[in-house]
């Protein structure tokens, strides 16, 4: 890509230095073409302006060289296919904010690059910044903060291809006529303000690789900095990091507990899911939530579609079913719910690793065998979760890795990939459940059907065996975190 660096570095020695020792070589390793307006510029001609004496003709001077150097700043960004704008630093000022506002208003992507520079971050400087910075966000450009994320996102906007702007200029019967400018795109990039609740999940670690992948950073919340069940939290979160998308990874997720807290696991699951909706709403807000294969009964013989009707058997079901809910009665512009089912990932418990750990202290193992259900890896549901955003998906999707099993027959993989020899046998749920009768009723078949994801998307979720073979190759290098 040919990419403007409008850098208001070149102001002063030490910028320039930067934007040739590290800026401009850092862009051209990533295989760019850099156009770097202070090329255009002779900085003696800008040298014998200022030592005129103060007076009308030092102005006109300054008038004259400000408009050559806008008319090429102008023709250099028509030629670029996307921005790279320097903020924070010593001297952004009105002439930087005039060359991202142009930009923006022509459709070019940009990425704003928050350096550390802040030498002389005066109120007006500051002022500046932000006014480049809604521009920015505002034509759906993202902001790194990071020398290392400047490749990411340049690379992010260039698969997302925001919509280019026509020439305003239009020929009507040889006559040029300007037409009133077009607005700018106030559609937001959905990955400019990421957020995620339910920070310290399984699920959200997980968002927050698959993100970093992609050369994208998301902000993440655990319980203490927002609890979702309180609105008051939800709308602070709201008001003070005005996200763009919203990454529902917070629930109550103890199944078996959640028969004994029933208005908890509602206040969380459901009403908190509806707090999120209702603010998202007034946010314009991208809402992405959670739910499960158990909403459903079990006594489906075929993979449920979205559409099936629901009928939940446990009070997480019944809880996790009102977010749904919810969500649907408030429903922001942009929202997904992601249904998904028997996730395990490297961040937390879950069931293959309480298998492989109790596998290894010798304890025996009796599992469920007559449950069948699709065991779904996080990173691949943060991945299949992130290709919908990118494709602006809307509405209910199944999402789980393909193919299934028994609790019995997931475990038997689990102890196999790990190597672990481990007491396993099978049982049967009514024997479990006289062995724990407060313990929550699963449904005895709840796989979900994922074709509508793949039609989507132009590629299939992979088999669930696949998934767990890459889990083990993650745990075996990176350790249980
Ligand atoms: N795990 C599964 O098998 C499974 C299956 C189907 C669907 N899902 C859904 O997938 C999503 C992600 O699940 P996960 O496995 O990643 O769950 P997880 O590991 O249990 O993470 C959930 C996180 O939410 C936090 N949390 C709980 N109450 C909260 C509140 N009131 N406000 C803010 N945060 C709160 C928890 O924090 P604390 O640790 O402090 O409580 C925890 O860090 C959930 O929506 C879940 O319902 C999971």
């Amino acid at each position: 890509m040919r990419i403007y660096l409008a850098s208001p570095l070149g102001f002063s020695e030490a910028g320039r230095a930067f934007n040739a020792g590290t800026l401009i070589p850092l862009i051209e390793r990533l295989g760019h073409e850099v156009l770097d307006p202070w090329q255009l510029t002779d900085p003696a001609s800008i040298e014998s302006i200022r030592q005129m004496p103060f007076g009308a003709d030092r102005k006109e001077a300054f008038r004259k060289l400000n408009a050559e150097i806008g008319r090429a700043n102008a023709q250099a960004i028509d030629r670029c296919d996307a921005v790279l704008a320097v903020l924070d630093g010593v001297d952004v000022d009105s002439g930087t904010a005039a060359e991202i506002g142009y930009a923006c208003a022509k459709g070019k992507p940009v990425v704003g690059y928050r350096g550390d520079f802040r030498l002389s971050a005066d109120n007006e400087g500051a002022i500046v910044n932000l006014q480049v910075e809604y521009f920015i966000r505002a034509s759906g450009g993202i902001i790194v903060e990071a020398l290392a994320d400047i490749g990411g996102a340049l690379e992010s906007l260039r698969r997302s291809e925001p919509p280019r702007r026509q020439d305003s200029r239009e020929k009507r019967g040889g006559i040029e006529r300007r037409e009133h400018p077009q607005p700018i795109n106030l559609e937001m990039n959905p990955y400019s303000s990421i957020i995620i609740t339910g920070g310290n999940g399984m699920l959200a670690h997980a968002f927050v690789r698959n993100l970093a992948a992609r050369g994208l950073r998301a902000v993440t919340l655990d319980r203490t900095a927002c609890d979702i069940a309180s609105e008051s939290d939800v709308r602070r979160l709201f008001a003070g990091h005005r996200p763009t998308l919203l990454l529902n990874c917070a629930a109550h997720t103890k199944v078996d507990l959640c028969e004994e807290q029933q208005e908890l696991a509602d206040a969380i699951n459901g009403q908190g899911v509806g707090h999120l909706a209702r603010l998202a709403k007034e946010h314009g807000t991208f809402l992405v939530q959670f739910s499960t294969d158990f909403v459903f009964d079990g006594s489906g013989t075929r993979p449920y579609r979205t559409d099936d009707p629901v009928r939940p058997l446990s009070a997480y079901g019944r809880s996790k079913l009102l977010g749904e809910q919810q969500l649907q009665a408030n429903a922001p512009a942009k929202w997904i719910i992601a249904r998904t089912a028997w996730l395990y990932g490297r961040n937390g418990p879950c069931f293959p690793r309480t298998m492989i750990e109790r596998g290894k202290a010798g304890s025996p193992l009796r599992v469920v065998n007559d449950q069948i259900g699709s065991p779904t890896y996080t990173e691949d549901l943060a991945a299949a979760t992130l290709d919908l955003i990118d494709r602006d998906a809307t509405g209910i999707w199944h999402l789980t890795n393909t193919g299934s099993v028994s609790w019995y027959e997931f475990a038997r993989a689990a102890l196999e990939e790990f190597g672990v020899s481990a007491d396993l046998g099978p049982t049967t749920t009514a024997d479990w459940q006289k062995l724990r009768p407060k313990s929550a009723i699963r449904p005895a078949y709840s796989v979900l059907d994922v074709e509508p994801f793949a039609r989507k998307t132009g590629r299939a979720m992979r088999p669930w065996r696949e998934a767990l073979r890459d889990y083990y190759a993650a745990v075996a290098r990176d350790g249980f975190a």
